[in-house]
């Protein structure tokens, strides 16, 4: 997906016509901030302006409406985040599915054959969020057969390995895979 300054949110997105394969790669839950992340190269590219607008926008840092997601996965692993007693992880984490669901909501319809979805199975604090099997089971849900789920253990782009996070203060284990989503159709 890609947040473009002209106002493209993929919650505000509808396909305009017919497609046989829907693919994406969304955020993986708050892994990275990428409108911070690349804050100045925006400017340069002369959207300096719309940095805030934008950041309102991202997901899971955006505002979603409060779309039912159909998932076994998401209600349990959202009662071990709320345990955590901690009001914005567990605001980050619905605002995530909330997005991934209603943009899924709105444009299934559209999609003949597959939808494939990159996403990795990252953390919030120690809770590991399977998000591929959440997203797996909301689709099952709107009619999409579970055909695969691909995954790829990262290992290249580690340059180097800590016990702790120095952030956090927890274990260090960076996302250890990323998992390629495919549903077809029924
Ligand atoms: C895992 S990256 C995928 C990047 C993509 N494969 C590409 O090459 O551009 C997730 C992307 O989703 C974007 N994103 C975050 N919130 C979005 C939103 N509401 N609408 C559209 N894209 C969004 C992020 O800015 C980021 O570029």
């Amino acid at each position: 997906m890609i947040v473009r300054a002209g106002g493209v949110d993929s919650l505000n997105m509808r396909l305009d016509r017919d497609v046989d394969v829907l693919i994406t790669s969304p955020p993986y839950l708050q892994a990275q901030e990428y409108i911070r992340s690349f804050k100045l190269e925006l400017a340069w590219l002369g959207y300096g302006d719309r940095l805030t607008e934008l950041a309102r926008r991202e997901i899971p840092y955006n505002n979603p409406p409060s779309v039912k997601v159909n998932s076994e996965a998401y209600a349990r692993v959202r009662e071990e985040v709320r345990r955590l007693d901690h009001e914005r992880l567990l605001e980050i984490y619905d605002a995530y599915f909330r997005s991934l669901v209603h943009f899924l909501d709105n444009n299934h319809g559209r999609v003949g054959r597959v939808i494939a979805i990159f996403v990795g199975p990252t953390k919030i604090r120690n809770i590991r969020v399977p998000i591929d099997e959440v997203l797996r089971e909301h689709l099952e849900s709107l009619g999409w057969r579970h055909e695969v789920t691909l995954v790829d253990r990262i290992v290249s782009r580690r340059l180097f390995k800590v016990d702790k996070n120095p952030a956090t203060g927890l274990k260090d284990e960076r996302t250890p895979t990323e998992h390629l989503l495919i549903m077809s159709k029924n």
